[in-house]
């Protein structure tokens, strides 16, 4: 017998926690609102940008929305996938859109379950084995843990011009080198369909296990690593992978499509008049890079050779920090008239002198803020041709006050952007409250609900 729509799927509450945050909508401070539950993490683990928005978020706004399996979600700013995988585990299709190699490779393996478990996890192990064969004909016992020095081992290394990209001693050289040789025998098997998931393993572990890397949010470098096991820690990702697999094996999940492109340019790669909802986290301009993020694991895999690649990738994104600007953006042209942003800008400015920051990046601090607000103008003007009329929308943003502490209520620039755009503002959400050190204030992160009504005509 066919099953029927609803059998598809496996319930939601298989995989979340109804029960936790379910008001991610109401007034939820810090860490309460971005924690995941545990059973929250299938899928959603397999990589994860520490401070992406929670599933529970998501789920709520698809709730609120009255999303179903008919209709199409939109994440035009979709990082590692939290709407794609949420959407999915609702049985309702989704596009995203992401303009960082990394994170769309990430979120397009995150949504692919149409692969074998048993296949992966058989394979994995064979790999496993013979990268540790090869390491102990070396003289590495992977798991044994270097005890004495190293100078007897000829080490693999990165090419130098993709080595100056990485954060400074983000990875020791041992484990770098045992990392290296399981993606050269990984890499044997780049053909097969199993392949795009041990690789996100492998980025997994690299991160968090491998690496020297801290998140306290901001990517950092801690204490080094003289030695890590490489391929145990690789084998545990993996395992989480094809456990999440199991559960969806034979059920059928609808398609989520992910394009690697610029969210400014939306209409040129989705279907007009196609998508009934957004929900999504942009950027704010709050000088943070997400390609610092996400460095260690793009060069080390090979997604990111050298510094022309990386600036190319950067040109796509908006611009919401001082290292991301290049000659010739005029994203500014589309706030001009807009008398606070331009009023912002000009504080930002003042400030600057009146400090003695004089700096290349410094001198851009007031600049960002406007090619922020333009880029973002840009998008919305663009996403309108690809909404169905009575499209609903939810922009998760915070406010800011780094750049020299001149405030920032993003939120409310965005609706206000939108609402001279034609969409219609509903309400403006409390996701929660962030305090920050530097201004000593708790600074809001919303979401902003919008409604695009249709075009005049
Ligand atoms: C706040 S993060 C989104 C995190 C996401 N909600 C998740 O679950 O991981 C913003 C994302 O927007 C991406 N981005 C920045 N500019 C973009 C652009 N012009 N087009 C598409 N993506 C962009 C960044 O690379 C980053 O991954």
């Amino acid at each position: 017998m066919k099953p029927t729509q609803t059998q598809l799927y496996l319930p939601i509450s298989a995989f979340s926690a109804n029960s936790l945050e379910k008001t991610s909508k109401g007034e939820m401070n810090g860490r309460a609102a971005n924690r995941l539950a545990p059973c929250d993490r299938a899928f959603h683990d397999w990589y994860r940008f520490v401070l992406s928005f929670p599933p529970h978020l998501v789920s709520s706004y698809i709730e609120d929305f009255g999303l179903k399996e008919s209709h199409l979600i939109l994440d035009p700013f979709c990082g590692t996938g939290t709407t794609l995988v949420e959407s999915k585990l609702h049985g309702i299709r989704a596009i995203g859109l992401e303009a960082n190699i990394f994170s769309h490779f990430a979120s397009s393996v995150k949504v692919d379950w149409d692969i074998d478990p048993d296949l992966l996890r058989k394979k994995a192990l064979h790999i496993a084995n013979s990268t540790l064969e090869l390491l102990k004909a070396q003289g590495i016992d992977d798991n044994g843990l270097l005890k004495g020095n190293l100078k007897e081992v000829p080490l693999k290394t990165l090419d130098p011009e993709a080595a100056g990209l990485l954060l400074s001693k983000s990875i020791s050289p041992l484990p770098l080198h045992k990392t290296l040789v399981l993606l050269d025998s990984l890499k044997e098997h780049k053909e097969q369909a199993y392949y795009r998931h041990a690789l996100l393993a492998l980025a997994n572990a690299l991160v968090f296990r491998i690496s020297n890397l801290h998140f306290g949010p901001e990517v950092g470098v801690g204490k080094p690593k003289m030695d890590v096991p490489v391929v145990a820690s690789w084998l545990h990702e993996v395992d989480r992978i094809t456990n999440d697999l199991q559960l969806v094996q034979g059920r059928s999940y609808p398609n989520a499509k992910v394009y690697l492109g610029d969210a400014r340019d939306v209409s040129s790669l989705i279907e007009p008049n196609s998508v009934d909802a957004v929900i999504t986290s942009p950027p704010y301009p709050n000088e943070k890079d997400y390609t610092r993020t996400t460095r260690l694991e793009s060069v080390v895999l090979g997604f990111i050779r050298n510094k022309g690649e990386l600036k190319e990738m950067k040109k796509n994104f908006i611009r919401s920090n001082t290292r991301g600007v290049y000659k010739g953006d005029e994203d500014d042209k589309y706030v001009e008239d807009h008398t606070e942003i331009q009023k912002i800008a000009e504080s930002i400015e003042k400030r600057r002198k009146e400090l003695g920051k004089n700096s290349g990046f410094e001198r851009l601090y007031g600049r960002v803020t406007k090619l922020y607000f333009g880029g973002m103008s840009r998008h919305l003007a663009e996403l309108r041709s690809v909404l169905r009329p009575g499209a609903q929308l939810a922009y998760v943003v915070g406010d800011q006050a780094s750049y020299l502490r001149i405030m920032i209520r993003t939120g409310r620039l965005l609706a206000d952007i939108a609402e001279a755009l034609g969409y219609q503002l509903m309400r403006i959400d409390l996701f929660r409250t962030r305090y920050a050190t530097a201004t000593r204030e708790q600074l809001r992160e919303e979401v902003v609900v919008l409604r695009w009504p249709g075009k005049k005509s």
